[in-house]
């Protein structure tokens, strides 16, 4: 794993994706709809949540990763955004993704084939209030080619509709063919201080070698996933967190961030106290015998 001095003085900094610059750590708007994702459970607050997106933007966060398929009955990821941010400076980076589908009761369908992708882009352009999206992933189900979906994703950045494009949920194979096919600036695959399997580890491995952002989802929420919160029993994590004078879901993010100068936090939460603590989370170095320990 890469740690050095360097890392550590870079987990409180930017990193390039693509033509766009971010700041390391990021926000993930998946919870804004709804506390568990996908609508289980009651919608939050608009106001609430608009509140936590300027307060993370004044906080310096750049990075906001989204996607039209996180709403509940009442919210929107990519609405709450484009209300919190109108004028969509040039600093704001909005990523989001396609692929997956739901309905508008909020039922899953089948992944977008190649040739639906482009609807979903613009249901993506309309709902930010923009007229070209700066990162797109394209989630992936499965180990097969992601080629075509690929292909059709550059077509549309081609035409200007997607600045930069990215991928989730893939293996090392398939981020290799993929980057025969267009630049990919970014991966976001599970990955975390619980959830360090040999296939994350690789991908990972292989977006350092190429020198593209890794962007770890549930980083806090670990095993937990889209309904889960962070585990703060982890006698190793509380220990060193009591050290800091930190919480273990600081100490988490911490990690992640000392994972790699690419390595990227999109933490997601609906509160002003956590996300203040996690903004602070960039700011927590590690030591050398803290990160063997982890
Ligand atoms: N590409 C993919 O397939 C994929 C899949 C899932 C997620 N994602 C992206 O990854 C982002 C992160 O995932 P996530 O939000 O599900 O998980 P997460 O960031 O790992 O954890 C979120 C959970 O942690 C809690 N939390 C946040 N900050 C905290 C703090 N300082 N102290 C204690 N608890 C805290 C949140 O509750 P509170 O709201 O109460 O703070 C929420 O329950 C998502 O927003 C989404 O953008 C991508």
């Amino acid at each position: 794993m890469v740690v050095g001095s360097d890392v550590q003085e870079a987990a409180d900094s930017e990193w390039r994706l693509g033509t766009l610059r971010v700041s390391r750590m990021g926000f993930g708007a998946m919870r804004l709809a709804s506390a568990a994702a996908f609508g289980q459970g009651p919608s939050r607050d608009r106001a609430e949540s608009i509140a936590v997106l300027r307060r993370a933007r004044e906080l310096g966060v750049t990075h906001f990763d989204t996607a039209a398929f996180y709403f509940s009955a009442l919210r929107s990821a990519n609405e709450l955004i484009n209300a919190a941010f109108p004028d969509h400076d040039d600093d704001l980076v909005v990523a989001t993704k396609v692929g997956p589908s739901r309905n508008a009761s909020g039922e899953w369908a089948d992944p977008a084939r190649p040739d639906q992708l482009r609807g979903q882009v613009e249901e993506n352009l309309r709902q930010l209030g923009r007229d070209r999206l700066d990162l797109v992933y394209l989630r992936v189900f499965g180990s097969g080619s992601v080629g075509e979906h690929v292909g059709a994703l550059a077509e549309l950045q081609a035409e200007g509709l997607i600045g930069n494009v990215g991928l989730s949920n893939v293996s090392t194979a398939q981020l290799t063919e993929a980057s025969d096919i267009a630049e990919v600036v970014s991966v976001q695959n599970r990955f975390g201080l619980d959830q360090r399997t040999p296939e994350a580890l690789a991908v990972l491995e292989e977006t350092t070698r190429r020198q593209i952002a890794f962007v770890p989802y549930f980083a806090m929420a670990g095993t937990g996933g889209e309904r889960g919160r962070p585990d703060e029993t982890n006698p190793v994590v509380t220990d060193i967190a009591n050290r800091h004078g930190a919480s273990p879901s600081q100490i988490r993010l911490a990690w992640t961030l000392h994972q790699g100068p690419n390595v990227l936090a999109i933490p997601g939460t609906g509160d002003i106290a956590h996300l203040e603590q996690n903004v602070a989370a960039a700011r927590i170095h590690l030591s050398r015998e803290e990160l063997d320990s982890l």
